[in-house]
């Protein structure tokens, strides 16, 4: 709605995984390069976590376009899983019929293509995202998955991605021969403050922005204060900050559209989107 107004090409801040989007913060460099390091140096089992709203997801979908074609990779999205749904996801993302039978068929079938693309000298890569919601049974099921390697090496590394209550879910003695498997770990923290200011300026030329629509400094400030540098809740105070400049014709967002914007978000003061808009 507002992007002609603001000289935008696409919305800078949706709240989509678009890995076009991608802005690359410290922290999200580091995480990546741990999982790299943790696939290439078949360390078995790596384990991301960060808050909600972090960027786990979209450093899943990056992760995807930086692995080398030698590697065969299956994203599994879905949490909700039984045992013998997350082995089918697993197998139908690999390229391979899902419908072979029971567990212990489809257990073989993976183990097959898994020594088949040793032998072709390819590395294997599970990434599970959203796996603090695993059922104890499935983080077990998923144990037994590393399990399957060959005298010199394991065939699968597996990355598991969530939230912080994984960590917790992994500490538990029941989990304990998975936890001593992990070889690689890393906590994705917010972005700082001037990461903040380049994370948004880097959706905007992304987005084609023609330079018309400007942020203060102050501005980036209270987005920090707000949303402690969280990308989602970034973009979702900005976007509504896009919406309102639209609203009371201004193209430079500074610190009080900001703060109008998130208290509209937390509820706060009515939806100005509710005003009639003159066009
Ligand atoms: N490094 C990044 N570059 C560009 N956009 C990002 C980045 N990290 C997060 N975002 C944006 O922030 C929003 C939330 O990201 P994402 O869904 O990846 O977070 P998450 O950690 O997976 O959240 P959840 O804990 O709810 O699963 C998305 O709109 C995404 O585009
Ligand atoms: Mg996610």
């Amino acid at each position: 709605m507002y992007l002609d107004y603001l000289g935008l090409r696409e919305h800078p801040f949706s709240v989509t995984t678009d890995p076009a989007f991608l802005y690359l913060s410290r922290r999200h460099r580091e995480a990546l390069s741990h999982m790299m390091y943790g696939i290439r140096e078949r360390k078995g089992f790596i384990e991301i976590t960060g808050e909600i709203g972090t960027g786990k997801t979209t450093l899943c979908k990056a992760l995807l376009r930086q692995l080398e074609d030698t590697t065969r990779t299956a994203l599994i999205l879905h949490s909700g899983l039984s045992e013998l749904q997350l082995l089918q996801a697993v197998i139908q993302d690999f390229g391979l019929d899902p419908m072979r039978g029971n567990r212990f068929g489809l257990f073989n079938e993976l183990n097959r293509f898994l020594i088949e693309q040793a032998t072709l000298g390819n590395n294997i890569v599970l990434i599970i995202d959203e796996a603090q919601n695993l059922s104890l049974r499935v983080l077990e099921q998923i144990r037994m998955l590393s399990n399957l390697e060959t005298d010199k090496q394991k065939l699968v590394q597996i990355v598991l991605v969530g939230q912080p209550q994984l960590r917790d879910k992994l500490d538990r003695p029941s989990l304990r021969q998975l936890q001593q498997r992990i070889g690689v770990r890393y906590h994705i923290l917010p972005l700082d403050g001037e990461e903040v200011r380049t994370y948004i300026e880097h959706r905007l030329e992304i987005a084609g922005s023609d330079g018309s629509l400007a942020f203060t400094g102050e501005a980036f400030e209270e987005i920090y204060r707000c949303s402690n540098g969280i990308p989602r809740l970034m973009n979702l105070v900005c976007d509504r900050a896009l919406l309102a400049c639209y609203v009371l014709r201004t193209k430079l967002v500074d610190r009080a559209l900001i703060q109008r914007s998130y208290q509209e978000l937390m509820g706060q003061v009515p939806l100005s989107t509710s005003e009639p808009v003159k066009v």
